[in-house]
């Protein structure tokens, strides 16, 4: 397994509301990581719908793992380990299945499928302790999908965080949201709202500061800015208007652009369909270059230590 000299980095994808582009996104950088040579381990800690097999399109595990062996029975003490699916030999993709070269390994660990959301107590926070250090021992990076808003998930990942063994490891917390009103306020509620990431952290031990500064926000399927040219001059207007008026919002609420990982163009093809967007996608002229792009960056960003000002 190769960490390609990076170190190890956890990576929590969370939001406020559901439906934001979290999953999608998350697995779309994870590829987009994995094909810049890093091994990258994607683990399904959004308890109440496992649904990341489809997205890899792992038929077998569209909606979790049928073995019992899934995150559900791992975290809840009914199996020793968790089952991985190697996303390149599971797939029925027949692109994902040619490993490109020079790529990393991709492999996902799946909830169980019925699976549902659980309590969360010090045995099953010691569990999730072990399996993150575990991946961070053999993968460069670790992405966990938590369930939206101010789920169990979440407080699972903020009391493992400040462990003996995680404390001293990389972790960031992205925060998905689309380019609205309603999800820029709800964005800004799950970081710095009561029962958020920030209030939560603090109460289990984290330095607030610290927290904050692993934080960035991902817009996703945000219109391009050229947009207001095709459109009537009042449309434009209007347009242009709710931009400004969205910035401000996002700056008010703490979320402005030095907070901002990047973002990601409304994409037809995800639209549709929830998927990866591969290469061959773009040039078969299925999906937006800019996809890919902003994936790309994304990416890139994440792991470029200028991007945080922690260490
Ligand atoms: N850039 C994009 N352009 C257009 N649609 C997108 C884009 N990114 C994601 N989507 C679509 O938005 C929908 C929600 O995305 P996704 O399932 O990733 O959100 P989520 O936050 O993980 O939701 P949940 O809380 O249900 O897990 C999906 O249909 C997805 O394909
Ligand atoms: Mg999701």
């Amino acid at each position: 397994m190769s960490t390609q000299g990076t170190d190890p980095m956890l990576v929590f994808a969370t939001s406020d509301k559901g439906g934001t582009g979290r999953s999608v996104t998350s697995c779309n950088v994870a590829y987009r990581l994995c094909l810049r040579g890093l091994d990258i381990a994607y683990v399904d800690f959004d308890f109440g719908s496992p649904t990341a097999g489809a997205l890899f399109e792992i038929g077998h595990a569209e909606r979790g793992t049928t073995e019992g062996r899934g995150l559900h029975s791992y975290l809840l003490g009914e199996t020793g380990e968790p089952r991985r699916l190697i996303v390149d030999r599971e797939t029925d993709r027949p692109q994902l299945r040619r490993a490109a070269p020079g790529a990393g390994q991709l492999v996902l660990l799946p909830g169980d499928v019925g699976g549902a959301e659980f309590g969360c107590d010090d045995t099953i926070v010691a569990r999730a302790v072990t399996l993150l250090a575990k991946l961070l021992s053999e993968f460069a990076v670790v992405i966990v999908d938590l369930s939206a808003g101010r789920s169990v998930a979440l407080e699972i990942a903020l009391r493992a965080t400040v462990s003996t063994m995680l404390a001293h490891r990389a972790h960031r917390w992205l925060v998905f949201h689309r380019w609205t009103r309603q999800h820029v306020l709800a964005a800004g509620g799950l970081v710095y709202g009561s029962h958020g990431l920030l209030e939560t952290g603090g109460h289990f031990e984290h330095d607030r500061q610290e927290l904050l500064a692993s934080v960035r926000c991902v817009r996703t399927a945000v219109a391009a800015s050229d947009w207001t040219r095709t459109v009537d001059p009042p449309q434009a207007a209007w347009l242009n208007e709710q931009s400004k008026a969205l910035r401000e919002l996002a700056m008010a609420e703490g979320l402005g652009a030095a907070m901002v990982l990047g973002q990601t163009p409304i994409e037809p093809m995800l639209q549709w369909r929830e998927q990866l967007i591969l290469d061959a996608d773009v040039n078969a002229r299925l999906a937006d270059p800019a996809t890919v792009e902003a994936y790309t960056d994304l990416a890139r960003r994440l792991t470029d230590s200028a991007t945080w000002d922690i260490e």
